[in-house]
Parts: structure tokens; sequence; C-alpha cells
């Protein structure tokens, strides 16, 4: 009901900027002095962690995404094999599993039917499985080896967004707990935890872009087609934010990793097809400029949102958010939060049911 909406609109909206809080709580019990506490995965979470020599991740939809953000993550911070792959999909192959993979299933619900149908289906050929799950109790933490919850509250409205970043969180927590048995140091290890207790206070200065993003999706009421660019572990952010705007918009929305533009989506864009851009600090941030170029050459109108006041500025057909300070590892988490209230004020002018978009459902639970 509208009460429990309080001041808000809209839940999904509430949940948005229910964020900051949210970040505090996926943390609670899970570090202290620096450190990550991972009895919080469960008893035998570190005979499991011992073992692990590569991870399998199975998710849908918002969820798929979060997994897709823990493959760099792991590769990169860990260095073993990260798979990753829609439920529907791997519950219907005969996949390869090598010896010792920790199987990690992903769901906001924990009752969606192809990734419980995956977990069942692969239980019995994995080391361990572990549930990263905002409902406690729900089937597929109860039939899962490991759980994490990631304590974001009932998430109401059907576009996913306090639990997509919960469980970019809780999958950083994976990742250090992983890390630690493959030669990440202490020293990195205290430096990832201090960078996510920054979280809740980065959410509410995140928050403050609410009215400059307002203001930009009015460039978006009139389109129909919106591309997202996005490199590294923005790819997947990338991904999501094109999901978001799809969902709850009906924009056709697809996201592209930067690089392969000329292959394919360059021949679309013109001056109907907004091209969003999420541009990271690292080393990649020249070479997304110049595919920015190339987009702006065939009269697309560039919306960025960029990681740091000197790295891009706004000009003629380049409109320009710049985020707060932030370690860079929280990139992928930090840049969410924009390209959420992008969607949502986009869907509030087109005046589609922002909560309870048409077709689709908040939790699939039968195939
Ligand atoms: C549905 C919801 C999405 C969600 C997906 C996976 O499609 O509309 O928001 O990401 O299911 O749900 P899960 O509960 O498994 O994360």
């Amino acid at each position: 009901g509208s009460a429990e909406k309080g001041e808000f609109r809209h839940f999904m909206l509430k949940e948005i900027y229910e964020q900051p809080r949210v970040m505090q709580a996926v943390l609670e019990g899970r570090i202290a002095s620096g450190h990550l506490l991972e009895q919080a995965f469960g008893s035998d979470a570190g005979a499991v962690f011992d073992r692990v020599k590569q991870v399998q991740i199975v998710a849908c939809g918002t969820s798929y995404h979060a997994g897709l953000v823990a493959k760099y993550w792991i590769e990169e911070l860990v260095g073993i094999p990260c798979m990753v792959e829609v439920a529907s999909e791997f519950r219907y192959r005969p996949v390869v599993l090598p010896e010792d993979t920790l199987l990690l299933t992903l769901s906001q619900s924990g009752e969606t039917a192809d990734t419980l149908a995956a977990l069942r289906e692969v239980k019995a050929r994995v080391l361990a499985t572990l549930a990263i799950c905002n409902v406690p109790g729900s089937s597929l933490v109860r039939e899962s080896d490991l759980s994490l919850m990631t304590n974001a509250g009932p998430e109401i409205g059907v576009a996913s967004t306090k639990a997509f970043t919960s469980q970019l969180v809780a999958l950083m927590l994976t990742t250090i707990a992983l890390g630690r048995r493959h030669g990440l140091s202490a020293d990195k290890e205290t430096a990832l935890v201090a960078a996510l207790e920054q979280l809740p206070e980065l959410f509410q200065q995140l928050l403050a872009l609410d009215g400059p993003i307002e203001a930009m999706s009015a460039h978006f009421a009139e389109k129909r087609h919106a591309l997202f660019l996005g490199r590294n572990v923005l790819y997947p952010v990338a991904m999501e934010g094109a999901l978001k705007l799809k969902e709850i918009s009906y924009i056709h929305a697809e996201a592209y990793p930067a690089g392969e533009l000329k292959h394919g989506p360059l021949a679309l864009v013109d001056k109907e097809m907004p091209v969003i851009a999420v541009a990271p600090r690292n080393g990649m941030l020249d070479k997304l400029k110049a595919n920015l170029q190339e987009v702006r050459a065939r009269g697309g109108e560039l919306f960025v949102f960029a990681g740091c006041e000197e790295s891009i500025q706004s000009q003629e057909g380049v409109h320009v958010i710049h985020l707060p300070a932030l370690p860079p590892v929280l990139d992928p988490i930090a840049f969410t939060l924009p390209l959420q209230l992008l969607s949502y004020h986009v869907a509030v002018l087109k005046g589609t049911d922002v909560d309870q978009p048409r077709n689709l459902a908040k939790s699939v639970t039968v195939e």
C-alpha cells in the first residue's frame, strides 16, 4: 500500500533511496578490524574455501549481471577461473564442472525456478554450493551448503535495485574469502574492507545526483532505443543499466562492451540513438573516449557517467554527470545507482507502471 512507500511515489524510488542503509546492513557482522569474518558464510565455510579451485556462478536477470561483475573480481583478485551462466541455459546442457568447483547461485528471492533447478541438477557434482540471497529460509538457501544473506530487506519493485547492489557487496566479500587462499595479502584485504566501509556514506553522496539525473531523463522520453557502453567490470553494469531502462520504460536498450562498438552497433548510431557510457578512471578511459568520438562523429548524443572531474567534460552533444570520488574497486557498485535513477525518471516521464511493469513478475517461480 502507499503507506509503506512513505514519502516516495514508488517502491522503486524508495528502494533506491534505502541503499545507504542497505550497504550498512550487508556489511554488518561480516567484517571486523579491517578483516572479513568468513564464518558469516556458514560454519563449514573455511574448509570449503580452502579447496575451491574454480567458481561456477548461475543466476537469472539482474542477479546474473551481479554474477558477471564477480567474474571480473574473482579472476583479477583471486586468480582462479570463474564461469557465469544464465540458469535457464546452464540447467539444460551437459555442463563440464572441473574438480573442486564451487557452485555459486545468486538470487534475490531464492525461489527462481531455473536457478533452483540448476542447483538441484549439479549439486552432487560440485565441491559445495553457496547461495547469495535476500530471503532467509528460501528454497535456494535451504538447499545450499553455504549461504550469505544480502540483508537488503523486502524488495517490492519488480525492477531490482537494492538487491543488486547488496549482491555485489556480498560477492566482494566472497572474493576476499577466496582471495585469502590465493595470495590476496592481509594489507590488500584491509584496503578492500576499508573501501567497502565507505559505501553507506558514498551512496548518500550518490543520491545527491538525483536532480541532475532527473533533468537528463527528459532527453529520453521521446526515444525508442538506447545503447549502453562500458568496459571491463563496468560492462555488466552497462548491461544492468540497459535492463532497468527496458524493464520499466519500455525503451529498447542494449549494452555493448565499448570495444565491440565498431563490430555492429555503430551502424545504428544517429541522432535518434542516445548512447549512455559508464566511464572508468583506469587505463581503459582513453580507449572509451575514442569510442565516444566515434559516436559523436555520427550525430549520436552522449550521456556519460564519469568517475573523476578531470577525465571528461560536458560539451555540445555530450552530457556528463560526475560521480563523487571513490575507490576504484567500488566502481561497479557505485555506478549502478545513477543508472537506476535514470531509468526510474525516464519511466515516470513516460507514465508507465514503474513498480509493476507489464508482462513481468517479481519472482519467476515457474518455468
Ligand atoms: C525476475 C525479476 C528480476 C530478477 C529475476 C531473477 O525477472 O523481475 O528483477 O532479477 O527475476 O530473480 P531472483 O529472485 O532469482 O534474483
